[in-house]
């Protein structure tokens, strides 16, 4: 059947069609509009720009998405939109275009939980991968893993009490001068460095707990560039190749810090739940040195690893509509009395 799936959580509108079927997973378009430029003159995303810059975008991005996959509203089958988490303005523009289209044109509406989307992100990739699985979701939001029972069965095992990984990396990122979002450049940075250069505190939580915490990582982080400019030898990302050298240390170290600990607690998930399949997935799984990581996890421990490639991590609608396939099998259906929610 053929799904049009819509995407509008945060800073990323997107619409996508879908061809899913028993043993058949395909993208016929994937449409982003990125908002990032616009954003990036903030140092982050402003939610009420955010809003109105999904407006402006979703009606022709939908039309094209259609035309790309070669069919029209007829020939769709559902229409699945992200109506949770993320900036509530944001939700609700896709989730009222949604509704409006669905309620017009007599297709079944489903709404769709963003971090699963990311996980069926790597459904799409892999086209055997089934539950039960392992999932590990690293994003701008979240740092979460999740013991995946059937497609739509998700058990919480933990995450962070406090800030997501790619808000981590994105901080520090702006600190050094890095442009908004920081973490793809954090990633390019920290293979420039010594990952021994700066000790920082771990942000696994000790003991059984599959819980994180970001917010002392990142303040050990901050305070650490305070004394260096209080010292008078500030560290920026410039091209000047003293302090570059400097910035990249940082990233390196920084990056080891956060990566050792998410394959550490992921290590820990999989003795506890005995499951031999690990789904990496989120922005921050296109994280180089987190993929090095889990893949050397997976190679250790006999657990085959399934990540999206990089065009799929970030957000979109395809992952969207992988999952919308999912839930409609499951039953899953909303009408016009759907609304957006910003939580879990
Ligand atoms: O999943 P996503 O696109 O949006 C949310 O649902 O949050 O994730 C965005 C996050 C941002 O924090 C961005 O800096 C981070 O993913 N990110 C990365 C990389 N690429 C994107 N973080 C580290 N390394 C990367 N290569
Ligand atoms: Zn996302």
């Amino acid at each position: 059947m053929l799904i049009l799936a819509l995407e509008s959580s945060c800073d990323e509108t997107s619409a996508a069609v879908l061809d899913m079927d028993t043993g058949r997973r395909a993208i016929r378009s994937n449409l982003v509009a990125s908002q990032i430029a616009v954003h990036r003159l903030y140092g982050g995303v402003v939610p009420e720009i955010a809003s109105r810059a999904h407006i402006e975008a979703i009606t022709s991005l939908t039309r094209d998405a259609l035309a790309e996959a070669g069919c029209t509203l007829f020939d769709i089958g559902a229409i699945g939109v992200t109506a949770s988490p993320g900036l509530i303005g944001a939700l609700l523009v896709g989730v009222n275009f949604a509704k409006s289209l669905a309620y017009a044109n007599r297709i079944p509406l489903v709404p769709v939980n963003h971090i699963r989307a990311h996980v069926a992100a790597a459904l799409l990739a892999h086209p055997d991968l089934e539950p039960p699985f392992l999932a590990l979701v690293v994003s701008g939001g979240h740092t979460t893993l999740y013991a995946v029972d059937t497609y739509t069965d998700y058990r919480l095992l933990g995450g962070t009490r406090d800030d997501a990984a790619g808000e981590a990396f994105d901080k520090v990122g702006r600190v050094i001068g890095l442009p908004y979002p920081g973490g793809a450049a954090m990633d390019k940075l920290a293979a420039l460095g010594d990952p021994t250069a700066v000790k920082l505190p771990s942000p696994a939580l000790p003991g059984d707990t599959l819980d994180f915490s970001f917010s002392g990582l990142k303040t050990a982080a901050l305070n650490y560039l305070n004394g260096e400019a209080q010292r008078g030898t500030p560290i920026a990302a410039s091209p000047d190749a003293l302090t570059a050298g400097r910035a990249a240390d940082l990233a390196a170290s920084y990056t080891d810090t956060i990566v050792r600990a998410i394959v550490k607690k992921t290590d820990l998930a999989l003795k506890q739940t005995g499951r031999k399949t690990l789904v990496l997935a989120g922005g921050v799984a296109a994280n180089s040195h987190l993929r090095a990581g889990l893949t050397a996890l997976g190679a250790k421990r006999g657990v085959r690893l399934c990540m999206p490639p990089l065009s799929l991590c970030g957000d979109n609608a395809a992952m969207v509509g992988a999952q919308a396939y999912y839930e409609f099998l499951a039953g899953v259906r909303a009408d016009t009395a759907l609304n957006a929610s910003a939580c879990d």
